[in-house]
């Protein structure tokens, strides 16, 4: 049987939960691909409770959740960029946790997030960058519609090994005012 979620718009008391997720997810063995160590990640309660109050204010910046059994098992971000020139611009990030990776959520989260680009009247462009070697990420992303743009070589050592990252992106045309 299907296991159940929801994807919704993080509220403010979500912070903890994100905080907890991406914790959990950086300490995994082996370890997920993101240059992230698990001691890179430490923000308080409050800048993240800020920064989605900050998000759902703005018009190019975006904060899911996917929750499940009352806890946030996902999440996705979108930051807009803050210059005049790149108003247009969202950088979007995923993760879902371990236990519940490969049931739709990060799919789900994705699609969520496509559908917010394509209506909204600014974002015009949503890039990503994802290890070179993350082969479900990519599945996905291609799935979403995203293209891929270029390849920035040996940019992370993880484990002592040199990474590489490919950048994406999802072109969206909007009529300009
Ligand atoms: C990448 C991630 C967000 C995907 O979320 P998810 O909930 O597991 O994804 P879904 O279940 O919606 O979809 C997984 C898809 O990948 C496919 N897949 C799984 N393993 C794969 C592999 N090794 N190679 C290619 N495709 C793979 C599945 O078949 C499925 O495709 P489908 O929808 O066409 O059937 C999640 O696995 C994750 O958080 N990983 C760790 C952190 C991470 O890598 N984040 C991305 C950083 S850029």
């Amino acid at each position: 049987m299907p296991r159940s979620y929801i994807i919704r718009h993080a509220e403010p008391l979500d912070a903890r939960g994100y905080i907890t997720l991406i914790k959990d997810i950086l300490s995994e063995t082996p370890r997920v691909d993101t240059p992230y160590a698990p001691d890179e990640f430490n923000p308080s309660f409050e800048r993240i409770r800020d920064r989605i109050m900050e998000v759902r204010a703005t018009d190019n910046s975006l904060f899911l959740v996917a929750e499940a059994e009352h806890e946030v098992v996902g999440a996705l971000t979108c930051g807009g960029g803050t210059l005049h020139a790149d108003r247009h611009m969202t950088a979007l990030g995923v993760y879902v946790a371990r236990d519940w990776r490969d049931c739709g959520i990060g799919g789900a989260l994705l699609a969520e997030a496509v559908r917010w680009a394509k209506a909204s009247p600014v974002v015009e462009r949503v890039e990503l960058e994802v290890y070179a070697r993350n082969a479900r990420a990519i599945h996905l992303y291609e799935k979403h519609g995203f293209e891929h743009e270029g390849r920035k070589r040996r940019l992370y050592y993880q484990d002592g090994e040199p990474m590489d990252m490919l950048i994406m992106s999802l072109l969206l045309e909007k009529k300009r005012g």
